[in-house]
């Protein structure tokens, strides 16, 4: 049985903003410490940056990057991390129950972003959790703020004349778990984070801010959160957030493959409650999505260390090191396309991490970095997943999942460049079967496939590792053709695909 869907210029969803494809690193295990900085690495530059790990950074093509948490910003001061470095005090790091030592801190995280080039932004998160109004303004007049006060002045005295110029601000982080420091109820959170969001635009109304919506979907308070935040703060913000992690559950694969229908019923949801929200209040305004943390994440494997007392207070521990499969890389691609397929509304969204930790480039302490296989879906998608994103209905063969039902074996997307060109992204969901793939797309005066490109392996379980770091990476696929305005290919069992087209 073959899965089909029509491709036509006049059908789109809409652009794909950069920010789509941003990352994020948080004080947490070695993502920062011995991943992006490592002063005694080989390949350290002056400031301390690994330079192979950049280089890979700047292959996967991140656009915005979050810092500094995550669930350590809810415990952070600012004020720690800038300054004479010898001066920075070490801290309890609540969050991951580890020693922040403050060598890296705000303007090595500015300059880290200078060196991967004009493409990264910073996104910095605010401490909602112990901290409140004043700090947040305090920080912004530090970091943006050009000459002429306390804060602005004792920044340039720190060596960074020039204001960091930090557009987007998330106003603190998943307040909504009850493992957050400073947990808040949707009443408490939502008043707080509006009059710091006020005041900020007080400071400059053209910052963008991101509200806190739910950890994940599953959380009990989903969509009364959203509701009652965007109530207090619908005027005052440019963003909702959602989080979502997707790991096997009892060895249910075939629904772990479908979890990319968790995530498009995710962001349907939080859409529909943010414009409920609107009409209510009568606003034309629309609210976007920051899908500011999203991956596979084997958190059960988490939470076995968490319970286990074992990462006491350690500096730089390894913690949430996941080595990812093919199998999670097909997942991950698809995760990616769920974001493409909501381009119109999700105009952020942050890969959850961005080295070592849940990360697509893994490093070893004065050793190599290299590429987990979820670096590629996403180095390809950041590369050819620039344009207009096509609406794609597919109608495709299905499968039984245990947790979403009868279950579509492609997902796909397409996305058309300004010079026309058009790349398909599809995955098969398929354990055991290729699925063949027609697509007609005549109307967009298309002639030939450039390249069909997939991630696949006879082993679904094979990985990157230390010893083997290039065992997986995307092979090209022969045989697709396009003519007379069809595309034809053979999607090999649980794959993800690149199809470009010109
Ligand atoms: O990305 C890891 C953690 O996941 C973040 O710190 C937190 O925000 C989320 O729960």
């Amino acid at each position: 049985q073959k899965a089909r869907f029509t491709l036509d210029p006049a059908f789109t969803v809409g652009e794909v903003n950069p920010r789509l494809f941003g990352s994020f690193v948080e004080h947490l295990g070695r993502c920062v410490y011995t991943g992006i900085f490592e002063p005694d690495h080989p390949t350290a530059d002056e400031a301390g940056l690994r330079q192979d790990v950049l280089d890979l950074v700047k292959e996967l093509g991140v656009t915005a990057i979050r810092y500094p948490g995550g669930n350590f910003v809810s415990g952070y001061k600012w004020e720690d991390s800038v300054g004479p470095v010898e001066d920075r005090p070490r801290r309890l790091d609540l969050a991951w129950r580890s020693t922040e030592t403050n060598r890296f801190g705000l303007s090595e995280y500015i300059a880290f972003l200078k060196k991967i080039g004009p493409q990264a932004e910073p996104m910095m998160a605010l401490n909602l959790g112990t901290r409140g109004v004043a700090e947040a303004l305090e920080l912004q007049e530090y970091a943006n703020h050009p000459a002429g006060t306390a804060l602005s002045d004792l920044r340039a005295a720190h060596g960074d004349k020039d204001p960091f110029g930090i557009k987007i601000w998330c106003l603190g982080n998943e307040m909504d778990g009850p493992w957050q420091t400073g947990h808040k109820t949707a009443e408490e959170y939502g008043r707080v984070a509006a009059e710091t969001a006020r005041a900020m635009r007080q400071i400059d109304p053209g910052v963008e801010l991101v509200a806190c919506g739910s950890s994940s979907q599953s959380m009990p308070t989903f969509a009364a959160w959203e509701a009652t935040v965007l109530e207090e703060t619908y005027d005052l913000v440019d963003y909702i957030s959602l989080h979502a992690y997707y790991q096997p559950e009892e060895g249910d694969l075939d629904s772990f493959l479908a979890s990319a229908v968790d995530m498009e019923s995710f962001i349907e949801n939080v859409v529909a409650t943010a414009d409920h929200i609107g009409a209510k209040l009568k606003s034309k305004k629309k609210i976007n999505l920051s899908f500011d943390e999203w991956n596979v994440w084997y958190m059960s494997k988490w939470h076995e260390i968490e319970n286990s007392g074992a990462r006491d207070w350690a500096e730089a521990p390894r913690l949430l090191e996941d080595n990812y499969s093919v199998m999670d890389a097909v997942v991950f691609g698809s995760l990616l396309i769920a974001l493409l397929r909501h381009a119109d509304r999700v105009t952020v969204a942050c890969l959850a991490q961005l080295v070592n930790v849940i990360a697509p480039i893994m490093t070893e302490p004065g050793g190599p970095a290299w590429r987990q296989t979820t670096f590629f879906p996403f180095a390809q998608a950041a590369r050819y997943g620039r344009g207009q994103v096509l609406d794609v209905r597919v109608d495709s063969p299905t499968y039984e999942t245990r947790k979403y039902g009868e279950t579509d074996l492609l997902h796909a997307t397409a996305v058309r460049a300004e010079d026309g060109t058009v790349t398909v992204f599809a995955v098969n969901r398929s354990r055991t079967d290729a699925l063949p793939l027609e697509v007609a797309l005549d109307a967009l005066g298309l002639t030939r496939v450039v390249e069909h490109s997939a991630l696949a392996d006879a082993d679904p379980d094979a990985r990157n590792t230390l010893d083997d770091p290039e065992r997986v990476a995307p092979h090209t696929v022969d045989g697709t053709t396009l003519r007379d305005g069809t595309l034809s290919a053979a999607l090999e069992p649980l794959s993800w695909n690149v199809i470009r087209l010109a």
